[in-house]
């Protein structure tokens, strides 16, 4: 199944990215850790330039901890880029976040002028949270539905940094089938758009082959499945999720499985690798380059044969 997805809120978040930027001194994009490509907003990138950017991979604590510092890594082969795994339980590291924007600009500690720092996020990914850590204050509403709007903010913190937050709502990569179904799984894309079954499978995939061991475990697997819909129906049995009749129903245990996976009673589980991020970026473009031949040959043809 493809998920026909397009947020209707891009030209509104778009707009205020391109007038905020120019006045800002360093931007924060807050990504999951658990898919720190997917969560990218894919327009950023263009824009932002050479601006310095800090990316918090936040909700470290549901990923795994090896591919946190690979991604780490991996982001800041960008030389315009400072990472971070961070998570919204330790709060003594999101409050180091003031001082992270400050180590870029070290010659601003003598002078008044502060800091603009916009910060941004798709939906979920905790940048509420974050501000109000940071923030010291409740001051951004937090809710578990994607795509609540806020208002613009303003924001004083400690430390001479003043923090802008884009009140449109972002919107995540979608020229991907993969980050789309990786984004529905963590919560990152409305959980209506995409059925429970669908996204139960897609996980099951991955991590019964990546993340084995932690699956064998939690649901008391001894031998592994070929076949994600096999993974489910063992899993429903053992939890007994049965209809009657004694037939697993298989969109109860899609939910459960899913929302085990969302708060990490399964393990620390992280959806994708930089090696994943690489193989996907070079498909898509190769579909993006046959849609241009194919409607440029249909250009080439003459008038009345198209
Ligand atoms: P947003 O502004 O980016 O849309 O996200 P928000 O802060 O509202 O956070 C979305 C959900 O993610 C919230 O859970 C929040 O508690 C959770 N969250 C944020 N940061 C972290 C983190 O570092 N680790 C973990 N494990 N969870 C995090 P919720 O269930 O929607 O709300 P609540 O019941 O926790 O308030």
């Amino acid at each position: 199944m493809s998920i026909n997805w397009f947020p209707g809120h891009m030209h509104k978040a778009q707009k205020e990215i391109r007038e905020l930027l120019p006045e800002v001194d360093l931007v924060i994009e807050v990504l999951d850790a658990r898919l720190p490509y997917s969560s990218q907003n894919p327009l950023l990138q263009k824009l932002r330039g050479q601006t310095p950017c800090i990316k918090l991979l936040n909700k470290s604590d549901l990923a795994d901890e090896t591919l946190n510092q690979i991604w780490v890594n991996e982001l800041q082969k960008d030389e315009t880029v400072k990472a971070y795994a961070v998570n919204a339980t330790d709060t003594g590291l999101i409050k180091q976040i003031p001082q992270w924007c400050l180590n870029w600009f070290p010659e601003r500690a003598a002078n008044k002028k502060p800091i603009q720092v916009m910060i941004m996020g798709i939906p979920n990914v905790g940048k509420s949270t974050i501000i109000n850590l940071i923030a010291e204050r409740i001051i951004a509403k937090t809710g578990n539905e994607a795509a609540v709007t806020k208002r613009q903010q303003r924001i004083k913190l400690k430390g001479n940094v003043v923090l802008h937050d884009t009140p449109g709502v972002l919107w995540p990569r979608f020229d991907n089938q993969n980050s789309a179904y990786r984004l529905a799984v963590t919560g990152g894309i409305k959980d209506n758009i995409v059925e429970a079954e669908d996204k139960a499978f897609y996980l099951a995939e991955y991590v019964m082959v990546a993340y084995k061991d932690l699956i064998s475990k939690r649901y008391d697997i001894e031998s592994m499945p070929l076949e994600p819909y096999d993974l489910l129906t063992k899993i429903g049995e053992k939890r007994g999720a049965l209809r009657s009749g004694g037939r697993v129903d298989i969109t109860r245990i899609s939910s459960l499985f899913i929302n085990e996976f969302r708060l990490g009673t399964v393990g620390r589980i992280t959806l994708e690798t930089p090696e994943m991020m690489y193989q996907e970026l070079a498909e898509v473009e190769k579909q993006l380059a046959a849609k241009a031949a194919k409607k440029a040959a249909r250009k080439a043809r003459p008038k009345g044969s198209r």
